[in-house]
């Protein structure tokens, strides 16, 4: 049987509708939502639960449950199974682009208090260190300083013992550790010539930094290292600017130092491009200031000691060498801004106001005692001639710039030296007297 085609032409057939739907009302879509919310008190129960988020995230703890501390080894669990790990960065044309993490500081929303961070300060016990600590503490961070006190004292911390945010472990980096921590701030290491040439520094640059490196990693808490100007050796190039790759002496008697740092550097590099490690790198210029130590042959503290004790300054060479000189409240600052920021570096910190050794001196006479005399000696081995730092880099990324001149500076550093060096003398002296 042929199957039969047929046409009902229903789809050219005109359909009289009898629903016509009414033109909407554009203003319809708003005010039914507003007029919901109003019924029955709903706004009440809106302002009530914006409440009691920002109540929740104001009151818990950074949604963290790490202890703080040392921890003991064999409870240890690595962090990447117990918790989703802080927002990593990756090292891009020199930028880091950060996620909104745990060390990722980005901007507090409005309402919220920022949380203290747990931050582990390697050196705190040093010069720069404890400068650090202060501030962080001030900022309401929880700070664990981990020091050999190689050359680092507890009298730059005694004012934070008893509080429970501070914590101090006397431990040398070339050993491992386990810590708990956001943040590391790598400064252990001696940063004078008269200490780190009487114990090289190999060990403690290159094995101390792989420790804190891996602690970094592990962990993932953003790690900041101390580099130094020093890694620009003898600089052919003059100011030194962050792309200039250096004039160093690799088997001079500074190159524990100078060639140690710069491995710290390429460490630091390695682990943020291998393993996602977020770092941090400051390059820092001379730096003086209360509670450096005061007999460690670097120019400043030597100049005020002297003059401060009637002797003569010391300037070694012609006097001709120029250096910078940046007050420690401006280096912590620019420490703080390069880890909070979303920047490796390396950053130059330092105060780019050029002094010749005896133009410095002279400073110190106008300062202290406009008798001191002068005495030349002959200049050490591999001494710099020129350092002087390019802060450009700094000043755009950072909005980093110091603010302390030298001659502003140098009587706060005086009067700490004056009163380690003659406070009990001089109590003795009334005593006698008495
Ligand atoms: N002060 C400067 O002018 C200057 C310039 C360039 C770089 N830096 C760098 O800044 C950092 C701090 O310098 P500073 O001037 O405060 O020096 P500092 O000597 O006063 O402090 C260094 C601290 O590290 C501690 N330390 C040394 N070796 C250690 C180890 N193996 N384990 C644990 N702790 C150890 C010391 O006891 C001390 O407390 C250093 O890394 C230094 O290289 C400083």
């Amino acid at each position: 049987m042929a199957s039969e085609l047929i046409f009902r032409g229903h789809e050219s057939q005109p359909v009289s509708d009898p629903y016509s739907p009414k033109p909407p009302k554009p203003w319809l879509s708003v005010a039914r939502p507003i007029h919901y919310i109003l019924r029955e008190q709903r706004l009440i129960f809106v302002f009530v639960g914006i409440a009691i988020a920002t109540l929740f995230f104001t009151v818990l703890p950074g949604g963290s449950s790490k202890p703080h501390g040392p921890i003991d080894e064999s409870s240890y669990i690595p962090a990447e199974l117990t918790q989703s790990r802080p927002q990593r960065s990756m090292y891009q044309n020199g930028h880091v682009a950060t996620g909104f993490g745990i060390n990722s500081v980005g901007k507090i929303p409005l309402g919220l208090k920022r949380k203290g961070l747990r931050i582990v300060v390697t050196g705190g016990a040093g010069f720069v260190g404890s400068h650090l600590v202060d501030r962080l503490m001030a900022r309401g961070d929880s700070v664990i300083v981990v020091d050999n006190f190689f050359t680092g004292r507890k009298e730059n911390l005694v004012h934070h013992f008893g509080n429970p945010r501070f914590e101090l472990i006397r431990h040398d980096v070339v050993e491992p550790l386990l810590l708990e921590v956001d943040q590391i701030y790598h400064l252990a290491c001696p940063a004078s010539p008269v200490h780190y040439k009487h114990n090289p520094l190999h060990k403690t640059n290159v094995v101390g930094t792989l420790n804190m490196l891996g602690l970094a990693k592990r962990i993932g808490a953003r790690f900041l290292l101390t580099s130094t100007s020093e890694v620009y050796g003898d600089p052919l190039q003059h100011p030194q600017v962050e792309t200039y790759w250096g004039n160093v002496n690799p088997i001079g008697v500074r190159s524990c130092y100078d060639e140690g740092k710069r491995t710290a550097e390429t460490l630091t590099m390695d682990y943020h491009r291998g393993a996602e490690v977020e770092v941090r790198i400051a390059r820092i210029f001379n730096t003086y200031g209360p509670r450096m130590c005061i007999d460690d042959g670097r120019v400043v503290s030597n100049f005020v000691a002297q003059a401060l004790r009637k002797e003569p300054l010391t300037v070694y060479g012609d006097g001709k060498q120029t250096r910078s000189f940046q007050f420690v409240s401006d280096l912590v600052e620019g420490l703080m801004r390069l880890m909070e920021g979303e920047h490796v570096g390396p950053f130059n910190l330092g105060n780019p106001g050029e002094f010749t050794m005896l133009e410095l001196a002279q400073v110190v006479q106008e300062t202290i005692d406009p008798n001191a005399k002068i005495e030349f000696k002959p200049n050490t081995e591999d001494d710099p001639h020129k350092r002087k730092p390019d802060i450009s880099k700094a000043k755009e990324l950072l909005g980093w710039e110091p603010k302390i001149a030298l001659r502003k500076g140098l009587p706060m550093m005086v009067s700490d030296f004056r009163q380690r060096i003659f406070g009990d003398h001089k109590q003795d002296a009334a005593a006698t007297s008495a």
